[in-house]
């Protein structure tokens, strides 16, 4: 897929936010020589409040940045926006390979040893059809329990302690009395707090982190080899970062999440137009 020797596949990422660096970091430690385009829609975050018509309509204007700039493979890197808009960008460009990001509800249901899932999930992912559609091919026999986290994305975007550790602690009771053994990590932001809900959460319960199958089909499909990270083999992900909103945000997001001191840019964008 790529257009020849020496020059790095192109990924095109998005997400509202930070969220898709959990992502992104799985990427990047496979040391696999991309050159990636980030793009944080940071001035509209949350998506998972947002409507599937604006979801949509979003999704396509980023999609556009991502490809007039180079990308070949789109990387939706939110399950709110992946649940809502995948099948109309696809078919808007047919030609373009799209990877997305979906609670791993399949997963869940087979490595469940109690038969008891949990999905931690936006409002938004959770309301959508596409999600009930996986449940309903992929979860037979299993006890799916649905639990909308608002806000949650808003705190780990914020890095904002106060209200990160309350909220942690109500989610993780909810999650407990579920009684699910299963947790799906159905938001790209929560596998960025997965180790300080681990341990509200116990070690008899197991969490679901897409990221690595994800990373899997993006090598598939540009036809790259993963390899593992070792000092000879380091040809790390060239990366430019671009946001809608709070430059210096974004900055601090990638020091504390990639261990990157890349610098985000800011990137004027239309407004997108209210619809309900
Ligand atoms: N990170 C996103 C997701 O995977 C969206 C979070 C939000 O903006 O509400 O759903």
């Amino acid at each position: 897929m790529t257009d020849g020797p020496g020059r790095p596949p192109r990924v095109g990422i998005f997400d509202s936010g930070a969220g898709g660096l959990s992502i992104l970091r799985h990427l990047a430690s496979q040391a696999s020589g991309l050159w990636a385009l980030y793009l944080a829609d940071n001035r509209y975050l949350p998506y998972g409040d947002k409507p599937t018509s604006w979801l949509e309509r979003r999704a396509a204007t980023l999609t556009e940045v991502l490809l007039e700039r180079g990308a070949e493979l789109v990387l939706v890197a939110c399950n709110t926006a992946t649940t809502h808009t995948i099948g109309t960008l696809r078919t808007r460009w047919p030609h373009v390979p799209f990877v997305g990001v979906e609670p791993a509800i399949k997963p869940a249901a087979r490595l469940s040893r109690n038969r008891r899932v949990a999905v931690m999930a936006t409002p938004a992912t959770i309301q959508s059809q596409r999600l009930r559609q996986l449940i309903d091919e992929h979860a037979a026999g299993a006890e799916i329990h649905l639990v909308p986290c608002p806000g949650l994305a808003d705190a780990i975007e914020r890095a904002d302690d106060e209200a990160l550790s309350p909220l942690l602690d109500q989610t993780a009771n909810r999650l407990l009395a579920t009684g699910a053994d299963t947790i799906v990590l159905g938001c790209t932001h929560y596998p960025l707090v997965a180790d300080r809900l681990a341990a509200r959460l116990g070690p008899q319960v197991h969490l679901i982190d897409t990221a690595p199958a994800v990373v899997s089909r993006v090598h598939h499909l540009l036809g790259t080899t993963p390899h593992s990270h070792t000092p000879t083999h380091t040809e790390p992900v060239q990366l430019q970062v671009l946001c809608t909103g709070d430059v210096a945000q974004i900055d601090r997001a990638l020091l504390r999440w990639l261990d990157s001191a890349a610098h985000c840019a800011h990137l004027e964008l239309p407004e997108p137009t209210i619809s309900t």
